[in-house]
């Protein structure tokens, strides 16, 4: 199953929804699964850090969106609980988000 949006509605630095993913452009556009790892936040109301990761609008853990894995575990409250922000890395290197493909055709982006 794929979803067409269009190109114009994902400038640089800005993250949408499209079906079952967050469809981003970091320079590059992109596509992962949208539920956060952490406590399922849409990752599609997220936001992109000057990395390129893209950053949970919760509690801004933020995810590799190549490889899927989180970089950096929640913040806050969070930040301060021994062993969380190892332990969600560790999950995501077994449970990455999801990728998906994003393919521009002339004014639209086909994310499969
Ligand atoms: S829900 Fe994403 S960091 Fe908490």
């Amino acid at each position: 199953m794929s979803a067409s949006i269009p190109a114009e509605g994902v400038p640089e630095g800005r993250v949408v929804g499209a079906d079952g993913y967050a469809v981003g452009n970091n320079g590059d556009y992109f596509a992962v699964g949208r539920k956060c790892r952490h406590l399922r936040a849409d990752l599609a109301q997220g936001s992109i850090d000057e990395d390129g990761c893209l950053v949970c609008p919760w509690h801004q853990a933020k995810y590799d969106v190549n490889t899927g894995e989180m970089t950096q575990g929640p913040q806050g409250i969070f930040a301060k609980i021994p062993g969380l922000d190892i332990g969600f890395k560790l999950l995501t290197k077994v449970l990455p988000l999801k990728r998906g493909k994003v393919t521009q055709l002339n004014n639209d982006l086909i994310v499969e």
